[in-house]
């Protein structure tokens, strides 16, 4: 697949680009990038809400996808947010972040919500701080955004060039399978082989972290045993 293949539909104002792509899975040929220049029900992992700054970029991929191969497009997802950084600028300090984050200079810069639309469609929505970061003591992780850390680009620019390295994902996926993408992953994950804490909600589990499966599960090694964590939120011990 390729930057042609994509549908870009691009609106001024949506409550969240991932509602109107859940509701346009329904009716959809092909695979969709729905955009908004403005969101105002952003919405977060775990039922959070994803504050949505002016001058951010905010799109929901429509694509058709196996539910049960969720975690490879969870991975190729988060990859592509940092090699399009990467790619704007190869000395930016870019690191992967279990399950989907990608941290600039150790701090949160964009989001990913995953979720299961008709048919066979998931919806990918992504948040990148491009111009501005929440920046409110409450947040579960501190924000950053691409312009605080002196990377300048338009958030059209940024949308093309992430299409165009998530097409060529998805192409090394269906060519090659998971493989190189999970040690891509794990080569630029932060703290491995380091202790980690991951937060769920009825118990915390501190452990060293060893990358991600096959699956994308998050590894734990605890008391010599590797435990399989498969949602969570991740804390670092600094
Ligand atoms: C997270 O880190 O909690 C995920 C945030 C995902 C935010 C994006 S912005 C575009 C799309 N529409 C939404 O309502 N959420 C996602």
């Amino acid at each position: 697949m390729n930057f042609e293949d994509w549908q870009i539909i691009r609106f001024k104002k949506l409550n969240s680009t991932n509602d109107k792509a859940l509701e346009q899975s329904s009716i959809a040929k092909g695979c969709y990038v729905i955009r908004a220049d403005e969101q105002t029900a952003g919405r977060g992992r775990r039922g959070r809400v994803w504050q949505s700054l002016k001058g951010n970029l905010f799109f929901s991929l429509l694509l058709e996808f196996k539910t049960e191969n969720i975690g490879e497009l969870v991975i190729i997802s988060a990859v592509s947010l940092y090699q399009s950084i990467k790619q704007i600028n190869p000395d930016a300090d870019v690191l992967l972040k279990w399950p989907n984050d990608v941290l600039l200079n150790g701090s949160k810069v964009s989001g990913i919500l995953l979720e299961k639309a008709a048919g066979n469609y998931m919806v990918v929505g992504i948040g990148v701080n491009i111009e501005q970061s929440p920046q409110n003591s409450d947040l579960l992780y501190q924000a950053t955004s691409l312009k605080e850390a002196k990377i300048n680009i338009t958030s059209d620019d940024f949308l093309t060039l992430y299409i165009n390295i998530f097409s060529n994902n998805i192409n090394i996926l269906n060519t090659e399978g998971f493989e190189s993408l999970r040690l891509f992953w794990n080569k630029n994950a932060k703290a491995t082989g380091k202790e980690i804490l991951v937060r769920q909600e009825k118990r915390n589990i501190r452990g060293i972290f060893k990358g991600i499966d096959e699956k994308a599960n998050l590894l734990l090694e605890k008391d010599g045993k590797t435990e399989k964590i498969t949602f969570g939120d991740v804390f670092y011990e600094e």
